[in-house]
């Protein structure tokens, strides 16, 4: 389960008190569940796939990005493996540890792993987010955040994307005041 971070230092894990908490940024966050099949829960539970494990993964799990498809006109999405062993892991990562935006929204489903995102409300307060497994999320685009991994240093996420091209950081140059102390790069 979902884990809101606040700036006094309250832990909320109700999903219906966290989606209030977001409330002010239009962030959707649902629970999506994985499934039974036991050859995507073995893949989850490995650290590299290969391209065609990466499919096979995608595709298992492809009725979601159907209805996305559908309702949202969404048009591709990949998978996002990361793990400690991957050389240029922190490099990877420094792109979006700074504060940023994009001209799209973000589009994430976790099936493995989980990360941290952080946001800045509009009123200026600051919030973190550590997102599990069987959990979609949707930043909408304008949406100040930032993203970190957390100390295991591994995930799997469904990215969805309208188009590539509105998925680059901004950055904005706001300071992260919010830094717990298990945060890892
Ligand atoms: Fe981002």
């Amino acid at each position: 389960m979902a884990i809101l971070q606040l700036e006094n230092g309250t832990q909320l894990t109700d999903l219906i008190e966290i989606t209030a908490e977001l409330a002010p940024l239009n962030i959707k966050l649902s629970r999506w569940p994985v499934g039974e099949n036991p050859e995507t829960r073995a893949l989850l539970a490995k650290d590299a796939l290969s391209d065609a494990e990466k499919e096979q993964v995608l595709q298992d799990l492809d009725s979601y990005f159907e209805e996305l498809q559908r309702t949202d006109g969404y048009q591709s999405r990949d998978l996002i493996v990361l793990h400690p062993e991957i050389p240029n892991l922190d490099t990877l990562l420094s792109k979006f540890k700074p504060c940023h935006t994009h001209a799209d929204d973000e589009v994430r489903y976790i099936i493995a792993g989980e990360g941290v995102f952080g946001f800045v409300r509009p009123d200026g307060s600051q919030v973190e987010l550590t997102v599990q497994p069987e959990e979609y999320i949707n930043v909408p685009a304008g949406t100040e955040h930032w993203f970190y991994l957390t100390e295991g240093r591994r995930i799997k996420a469904v990215r969805y994307f309208i188009g590539k091209e509105g998925w680059t950081p901004e950055y904005t140059g706001t300071e992260i005041r919010l830094r717990p102390l298990a945060a890892v790069s």
